[in-house]
């Protein structure tokens, strides 16, 4: 069988992290590209050199010609500038909006059959551009942040209930921004819900509130403390996680920025949802009971969504 490719464009942080652990874990050869000269192919001479220490076979290349990634299996899109501390993802609009459009290109003319897994911000507005760029089907092209947002739930959760992380099992609804919907009515400790652990643990409703709080400014509190960028370990392993599931057929169940025709009484967008990712691309979306307050949560979030894309459209005659 021939080996898997796998491209991943803009050789930052987040796509130096995502060709070590693609690499590491040998899911096929990893092209890396940039439009800075010399760095993808630097970061690409010295992951290949981490090979025969960690002893995986893969090979990782570096280049800034789109030709290279044609025929890729997955593509991971991380090209655009990070927010810095003060800034909002949506700030980030225009700038990576142009960014969206040249990659977008890319990948049409060069591997239209690959997944294709977003993690440029504003990650629901940049997955839909990218879509309407590329051109391929919307079961191809797919958001990443859902898989990050609930594993920084989950991690919250569980230095409050002092348990593994092994056990939590957290979920965050909507878009990615500050209205995101982490969703406490789903999320269990080993298959206890979250509420009733509270109780027996006696923690109260208000730091779970807090939790909440803290999961939705999760990515803020990063670039806070980072100065100059922003998560990198953590976006680029949820990506991995979601390539993984396609090239496995794995048909994981994963939160993430899927497109919606209907579901949830949305249509047209991207937003964050539990999706099943197998060998299709996102093969389904699961639409879960919610309370009224959840709903009215996740309308305020979709809303946020529908104005970026507004912003999109006047931004660029093409997305209108
Ligand atoms: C994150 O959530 O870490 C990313 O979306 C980066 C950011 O700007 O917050």
């Amino acid at each position: 069988m021939a080996r898997k490719k796998i491209a991943l464009i803009g050789a930052g942080m987040i796509g130096g992290t995502l060709a070590h652990l693609a690499a590491k874990a040998e899911m096929g050869d990893v092209v890396l590209f940039d439009i800075a000269e010399g760095m993808p192919q630097g970061k690409a001479l010295d992951l290949s050199q981490c090979g025969p220490i960690e002893g995986f076979d893969a090979k990782i290349t570096g280049t800034n010609d789109y030709a290279d990634i044609a025929g890729a299996d997955v593509v991971i899109v991380t090209a655009g500038v990070p927010r810095k501390p003060g800034m909002s993802r949506d700030d980030l609009l225009g700038i990576n909006l142009k960014v969206m459009k040249a990659v977008g290109e890319g990948i049409k003319n060069n591997c239209p059959d690959a997944f294709v897994i977003c993690i440029t911000n504003p990650l629901d507005a940049m997955v839909w551009a990218l879509r309407e760029f590329s051109g391929l089907p919307h079961n191809k092209v797919v958001g990443m942040a859902g898989v990050l947002d609930s594993a920084r739930f989950a991690t919250f959760l569980a230095w409050e209930f002092d348990t593994s992380v092994k056990d939590v099992n957290a979920f965050v609804l909507g878009g990615h921004g500050d209205t995101m919907v982490p969703v406490l009515s789903y999320s269990t400790i080993n298959g206890i819900p979250v509420k009733d652990m509270a109780k027996i643990k006696g923690v109260e409703e208000s730091r779970l509130d807090e939790i909440v709080d803290r999961t939705r400014k999760g990515g803020g509190e990063i670039v806070g403390l980072l100065g100059n960028g922003s998560a990198y370990y953590a976006p680029a392993t949820s990506a991995i996680a979601m390539a993984k599931a396609y090239l496995g057929d794995q048909k994981r169940v994963l939160p993430c920025a899927a497109y919606l025709e209907g579901k949830y009484d949305v249509d047209g967008l991207y937003v964050g949802v539990p999706a099943v990712i197998g060998a299709d691309g996102i093969e389904g979306v699961i639409e879960i009971d919610l309370s009224d307050e959840e709903k009215n949560n996740l309308q305020v979030s979709v809303d946020a969504v529908k104005e970026l894309l507004e912003a999109c459209k006047g931004l660029d005659s093409s997305l209108a």
